[in-house]
């Protein structure tokens, strides 16, 4: 491992006396592997596109994806299975907190830097972690509730995964949005980040309700879900839905065709993760936390490429 960050630091300062006795020898490659929890949803397949874009500006790098099917097992056995190929660094998108730590924790024992993606693991044993802020995004989400709802009515909040720290934070930031209103959350479930999940916990939620005024979705996908749900019992014009990711082809798009009435960004991170790499690989110094920034797409801001938050 060693041999590929003295090669690259190499490559970085071209102007060194002996440049150019590498010229005969092939380029060795600098390999990453990629821990993906899952690449059941279109976003996690932007992840991965958008680290082999950002990859593919390096030719000496080379990316290794695994998939870890949403089983958390087998994620902790492909991040393994990495430290034993001695990978030169990892990149690791975890299914959940608690049990991914371990793993990860004993790559950096091995040498190994790890960039943690999106979802937080527990303490700080990883070189460096990625991602928008999930507390800041849930707490703007809330304040959009309460202004759109003139701060009263009945809501279902069908979150992501709560062993996950981006289900934990798009929970606890939406309380404090809403807090002092008279915004209920009426029912709530677990939908693990799943659309079927979310279908089906909203079927319930509108055989228990007749009142709803808005549905929170922590990602698309299940707030994709529950407007299915809604329209197959013939509610969904009474209902708002809103959501968080803001894929082009996913959010944004429904927001376009009047699906959902709101979406927040949450960016991939992986051109981040790729940039980062290579200043790892540099010896450069690389902050701890890297937050990515958000941006709001509603049926107005919509058509001109959404608002920032600030
Ligand atoms: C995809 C996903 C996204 C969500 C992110 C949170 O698996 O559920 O929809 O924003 O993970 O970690």
């Amino acid at each position: 491992m060693l041999g590929a960050f003295v090669f690259l630091a190499g490559c970085s300062k071209p102007t060194g006396g002996n440049s150019g006795t590498n010229s005969s020898t092939p380029q060795k490659k600098i390999t990453i592997g990629m821990s993906q929890c899952n690449l059941g949803e279109p976003w996690r397949e932007q992840m991965n596109a958008d680290i082999q874009a950002a990859a593919a500006k390096h030719p000496e790098l080379k990316v290794v994806f695994k998939d870890a099917q949403n089983d958390t097992l087998q994620q902790r056995a492909q991040i393994e299975e990495f430290v034993s190929a001695k990978v030169d660094l990892l990149i690791v998108s975890p299914k959940e907190a608690q049990p991914l730590t371990e793993p990860v924790a004993r790559a950096m024992d091995a040498g190994i830097p790890v960039i943690v993606l999106d979802r937080r693991l527990l303490g700080d044993k990883y070189t460096c972690f990625i991602g928008a802020d999930n507390k800041k995004i849930g707490n703007a989400l809330g304040e959009w509730v309460v202004k759109t709802l003139d701060g009263k009515g009945n809501v279902v909040e069908l979150m992501g995964l709560q062993t996950s720290a981006p289900g934990q934070d798009r929970h606890s930031g939406f309380l404090e949005g809403i807090a002092g209103s008279d915004i209920k959350i009426v029912f709530s479930a677990d939908m693990k980040w799943l659309e079927p999940d979310a279908r089906k916990e909203m079927e319930s939620a509108l055989s228990r309700f007749d009142k709803i005024d808005l549905v929170y979705g922590h990602n698309d996908p299940g707030a994709h879900g529950a407007y299915l749900a809604a329209k197959s019992a013939g509610r969904e014009k009474q209902i708002k839905f809103v959501g968080i990711d803001a894929l082009p082809q996913e959010g944004v798009g429904y927001v376009s065709q009047g699906i959902l009435d709101v979406t927040f960004q949450y960016p991939t991170g992986g051109a981040e993760a790729i940039d980062t790499a290579l200043k790892i690989f540099r010896d450069e110094k690389v902050p701890k936390d890297i937050t990515l920034g958000t941006r709001r797409f509603d049926k107005a801001s919509v058509k001109t490429g959404g608002e920032a938050l600030p």
